[in-house]
């Protein structure tokens, strides 16, 4: 299993994104191309988005690019809210090159002449560097008017300072954001691709989708594709905290293990691996032989540790404070759900359930999975459902006396 983790100590080479890159390469490589040629290599990398729903960068980027209007823009989501994903920051920080020039080639591939990264409020530290890096690409004539020489290709990029909400990372409620509204996530469709930022087409990108972009040109889609399994490919950057002695940012191929992962960073008496932040799943012990793919364990990138000291109700209890934190309240199931599920959890903790109730509570997840209007409710009940069901026992037994009946 070839890795990297980024540690300014012990940093190595990696397969993508860890690997030394040239800034400017990808975008000369690019511009040499026609827009669809860019767009076949893509397509033949087969990557997909890396911000969590896993949806094909290609198509997006032809549905941008394809929409009628000579308006279009190109959004990097560098929002990264979900609890313990901390890999687009480290992206920003040591390897903007990538990112930038994954924005410029997709501006280039979509038609849009502006690209806005819209950066998380708590991000706002690094913003100062991260300007003084757009200004020597201007310089540079990496961003500007007839980019490298290219007649009409005039393209630039602003940077957008997020306000501070969760769910201001789901894209539509980004765009409305950056429209200077409240952060409320949009009806689909219309779909970003047509009507995005200030109704223009709009690509929105997750920062590693981004920062792959560039490798992918210089060595090709093809030799992406080879890596990982059929349906990922490439590597993944994964954001690993909690109960071991080497938490950091790895970049793994697509297919390793939770088992794998767990002996990289030197875990020891693992009870639970959360895969996907809050909105993701608790993988127990019994499956620690489980993939992380799109085909099995899909994830952003979040991976928390817990091992058997941890106690998983109160676990979930902080995963469901955040929820009833951050939904934006525009829809009831999510809105009520939440609260629902927050309230089933401290009747567990106070002893005062019926099995009965929590099964209604399950039930009551299930329906906020397929009711609420966007991501956020659609999966604040994962964590609800597979903490009780995988860790029934120490939750119901264990720790509590079983509840009334
Ligand atoms: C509540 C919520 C929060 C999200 N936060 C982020 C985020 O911080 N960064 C991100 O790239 N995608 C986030 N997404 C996913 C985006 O809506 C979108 O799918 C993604 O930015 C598309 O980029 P990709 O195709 O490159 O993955 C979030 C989705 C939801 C529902
Ligand atoms: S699911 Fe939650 S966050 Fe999304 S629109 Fe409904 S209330 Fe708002």
């Amino acid at each position: 299993m070839e890795t990297t983790v980024i540690s300014k100590a012990t940093k190595r080479t990696g397969p993508v994104l860890f690997a030394d890159y040239k800034r400017g390469d990808g975008i000369k490589k690019a511009l040499q191309m026609r827009r669809d040629n860019v767009l076949l290599e893509v397509r033949e990398s087969k990557l997909k988005g890396r911000g969590g729903a896993g949806f094909p960068t290609a198509t997006k980027w032809m549905l941008t690019a394809a929409a009628t209007c000579p308006e279009k823009f190109l959004v990097c989501n560098a929002d990264e809210g979900e609890p313990g994903t901390f890999k687009d920051r480290v992206l920003l920080l040591e390897y903007p090159e990538l990112v930038f020039d994954g924005m410029v080639i997709g501006g280039y591939t979509i038609g849009a002449k502006q690209g806005i990264v819209y950066l998380r409020g708590e991000y706002e530290y690094m913003l100062k560097s991260l300007e003084d890096y757009l200004e020597q690409m201007r310089k540079d004539n990496l961003l500007g008017k007839n980019i490298l020489g290219v007649e009409g290709f005039d393209y630039d990029i602003t940077i957008r300072l997020g306000a501070g909400a969760y769910v201001c990372g789901e894209e539509t409620a980004l765009i409305e954001s950056l429209e200077g509204h409240r952060g409320e996530s949009r009806n689909r469709p219309p779909y970003p691709v047509n009507t995005g930022y200030n109704g223009r087409p709009t690509s929105v990108n997750n920062v590693e989708t981004l920062a792959s972009i560039p490798h992918i040109m210089m060595r090709g889609g093809e030799w992406f594709a080879t890596m990982g399994t059929d349906k990922s490919t490439g590597s993944k950057l994964f954001s690993i905290s909690g109960d071991c002695s080497k938490p950091g940012v790895y970049e793994l191929r697509w297919g390793a293990t939770i088992r794998d992962i767990l002996k990289l960073v030197d875990a020891q008496d693992t009870k639970a691996v959360q895969v996907g932040g809050a909105s993701g799943f608790c993988i127990p012990e019994s499956q620690f032989d489980r993939q992380l793919s799109y085909e099995d364990t899909s994830t952003g990138g979040s991976i928390m540790i817990f091992n058997k000291k941890r106690n998983m109700l109160s676990v979930l209890k902080n995963f469901m404070e955040f929820f009833v934190e951050e939904s934006c309240g525009q829809c009831t199931p999510c809105r009520i759900g939440n609260v629902k599920l927050l309230e089933g959890v401290e009747m567990i903790e106070k002893n005062e359930f019926t099995f009965e109730y929590i099964k209604n509570l399950k039930e009551l997840g299930k329906s906020m999975q397929i009711a609420s209007k966007c991501g956020l409710g659609q999966s604040s009940p994962n964590s609800f459902i597979s903490i009780l069901e995988n860790f029934n026992d120490e939750i119901f037994n264990t720790n509590r006396n079983g509840g009334s009946k």
